[in-house]
């Protein structure tokens, strides 16, 4: 089954393709579909935009960072949570988080990542899958990889960030890994 991929996000179109890399599935992305809306009200609208417009099945992905100490932000707002940010992948986002959570002692930090995977058929049919990732988020940003929050997210149990783990670690850990884990034991019970 070929399935488009619904977003521009670069770094989550690596993650998906990555860990849906043993699925029995070809995954597109919308550079494949010139002409293909952008429209972005929500994610799952996009979705179904996206399944109209290819006549194939589209994945999306919706995520973001719940940070208790700031009652839930950044939240919906995670990609543009500075002002100035230019992406979601704008270390002004997390240097911005570091300031808020300043006078947030270690035991307040909690926070936790959440995505929400959307499959629209084009026959407007959605299947949606949750995952979450509990952790806390540091006092300085730590390590190269992963991309967004990845440097101040230390995820439960931990005392690395995501961007100090391997791909297969943070997968394994991650919000996304789990949302595609379920999307993984969706799509086997469908027949290939
Ligand atoms: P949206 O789903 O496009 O609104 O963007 C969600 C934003 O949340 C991203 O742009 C990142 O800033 C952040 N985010 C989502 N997932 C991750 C992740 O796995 N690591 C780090 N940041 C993430």
């Amino acid at each position: 089954m070929e399935i488009v991929l619904a977003t521009r996000n670069k770094k989550k179109v690596e993650e998906i393709r990555r860990i849906t890399a043993g699925l029995p599935i070809t995954v597109r992305s919308l550079d494949d579909f010139p002409g293909c809306p952008e429209t972005v009200e929500d994610r799952d609208t996009f979705a179904l935009e996206v399944g109209r417009f290819t006549g194939k099945p589209a994945l999306s992905d919706d995520s973001g960072l719940e940070v208790d100490a700031l009652h839930g932000a950044p939240g919906v707002h995670s990609a543009y949570f500075a002002p100035d940010a230019t992406s979601g992948n704008d270390p002004r986002n997390y240097h911005k988080l570091l300031h808020d959570l300043e006078r947030a002692p270690d035991g307040k930090r909690t926070a936790r990542f959440v995505c929400c995977i959307a499959l629209a058929f084009p026959d407007g049919r959605v299947e949606t899958f949750f995952g979450r990732a509990e952790g806390r988020i540091g006092r300085e940003p730590r390590g190269q990889k992963g991309f967004g929050y990845d440097p101040v997210f230390l995820p439960e149990g931990f005392d690395r960030t995501f961007a100090e783990m391997t791909a297969e670690e943070k997968d394994a850990l991650s919000h996304r890994g789990k949302a595609l884990g379920l999307l993984a034991r969706y799509l086997r019970g469908l027949p290939a």
